[in-house]
């Protein structure tokens, strides 16, 4: 006979994402249950009935096999119709030519896109910008001490990045309120229930930057500098030749995409968790050098990407399960960065364990290239507030309500500094 947990049914699609209530408020009891009752989870998703029945995988050790496994697929053009690779890619990556999202890119196409870009964004031109960036940050925290209570995602976690990415590009000051305001606005489009006013600005937003990017590649073309923008446009690929204006505005689309509300969801969430534990948030303030490994932990215990999706390449056994071509393989990163196997005491919230071997920034050829970008800003940040703002505290509960299909994030946190 059943017990009630196993006769229970495992959810399913949707179910397993931010457009469940249940699971956007908590998502961690239902990726315990499915690592405990079912790690290699048969996944369906009753909105797509003819796409192939594929996997969703919790454990540590499954995920990075499948994210260091670069047979697997992510341009949707590669899958057979019905898939759920076409049915979630954007229209941009889905035209005959060339396009310069990484994400959706395989093999020598993505190694001519990510080898331009890897020898611009160097970890090294990022460590460079060090001082310029703990200045920014510096004066930003300064100018919100002196509000009594403010909103630290949209007056600091959003806006960060994007002043820090727009400095890397060369972007004038001038042209910082503009860029804000479209980087912010390109977020509706992870939204599926974005209201038809956010539609028009998510649009807006494409169209403004794709023109502004179309005359800073043509500034840049002309007259060289030695910004990030002036590397992508002059970089050779590994295999020779320039990338066309097409892939460069592309690749700048998603640095704005791709770094932007992921950084600002883990200063949210990991800025929560700290405050939340209050004996963490004094190990911090007594000993602020520990805030070049506590990155490490806000990644691990609440990273803002919840899922990596893969292609199966042909008909074959995954993990013993038998998969379809086409198929969807979805990696839950949050699920494998709380397995106990892995993490002793996973749902603890530890500033020291200082484990960088968690999956948040993914693996394998697609790793995030921004990594060590988002680890100096978080670094910075956690510097400077456990040095100069011993008071920092909640002022009101934090709200996580925004169903950001695919990422994990507060709406709202509300905070004081003095
Ligand atoms: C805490 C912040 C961040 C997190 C957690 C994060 C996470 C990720 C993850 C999980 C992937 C891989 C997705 C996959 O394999 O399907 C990825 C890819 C990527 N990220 Fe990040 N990211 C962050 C910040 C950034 C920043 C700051 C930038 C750039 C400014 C950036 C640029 C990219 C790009 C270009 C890719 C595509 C790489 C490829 O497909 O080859 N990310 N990121």
């Amino acid at each position: 006979m059943k017990t009630e947990t196993e006769s229970r049914p495992l959810p399913n699609g949707f179910e397993l994402t931010e457009l469940n209530p249940d699971f956007l408020r908590d998502p961690h009891p239902v990726l315990d249950r499915l690592r405990q009752e079912a790690p290699r989870h048969i996944h369906r998703h009753a909105h797509f009935p003819d796409a192939p029945t594929g996997l969703y995988l919790t454990r540590m050790d499954d995920v990075r096999a499948i994210l260091s496994d670069a047979t697997y697929q992510r341009d949707p053009r590669s899958t057979p119709p019905g898939s759920l690779a076409r049915a979630f890619a954007p229209a941009s990556v889905m035209i005959d030519g060339p396009h310069g999202n990484l994400l959706y890119l395989d093999g020598a196409q993505h190694r001519r896109v990510r080898s331009v870009m890897s020898r611009a964004f160097t970890p090294r031109s990022i460590q460079a910008k060090r001082a310029e960036i703990e200045a920014l940050a510096a004066e930003m925290l300064a100018r919100l001490a002196e509000k009594p209570e403010f909103d630290f995602i949209a007056e600091y976690a959003a806006p960060f990045p994007i002043y820090v990415i727009a400095r890397m590009l060369g972007l004038p000051d001038e042209d910082m309120a503009q860029f804000r305001q479209w980087s912010e606005d390109l977020i509706f489009v992870f939204n599926p229930l974005r209201t038809p006013d956010q539609d028009a600005h998510q649009k807006a937003a494409f169209a403004g930057l794709e023109d502004y990017f179309a005359r800073a590649i043509e500034a840049r073309r002309n007259q060289p500098t030695d910004d990030l923008l002036s590397g992508i446009v002059h970089g050779e690929a590994d295999a020779g030749g320039k990338l066309i204006d097409n892939e460069i505005s592309t690749l700048l689309l998603l640095l704005l995409l791709a770094g932007n509300l992921t950084t600002a969801d883990v200063f949210g969430n990991g800025l929560l968790a700290l405050l939340e534990h209050p004996e963490e948030w004094a190990a911090l303030k007594s000993d602020p050098s520990l805030s070049a490994i506590a990155p490490e932990e806000f990644l691990r215990f609440g990273p803002p990407v919840a899922i990596a999706a893969r292609y199966v390449p042909e008909d074959r056994e995954i993990l013993g399960c038998p998969v379809k071509h086409g198929a969807a393989v979805v990696l839950s990163l949050i699920g494998a960065n709380r397995d106990p196997e892995t993490f002793d005491d996973p749902h603890a919230f530890r500033i020291r364990r200082g484990r960088r071997d968690h999956v948040a920034f993914g693996g394998g050829v697609h790793a995030c290239p921004g990594a060590p970008l988002a680890r100096l800003e978080i670094e910075v940040t956690l510097n400077l507030l456990a040095r100069h703002y011993p008071a920092l505290r909640l002022t009101a509960p934090a709200t996580r309500d925004r169903p950001t299909l695919g990422f994990v994030g507060l709406s709202r946190l509300m905070i004081a500094l003095n």
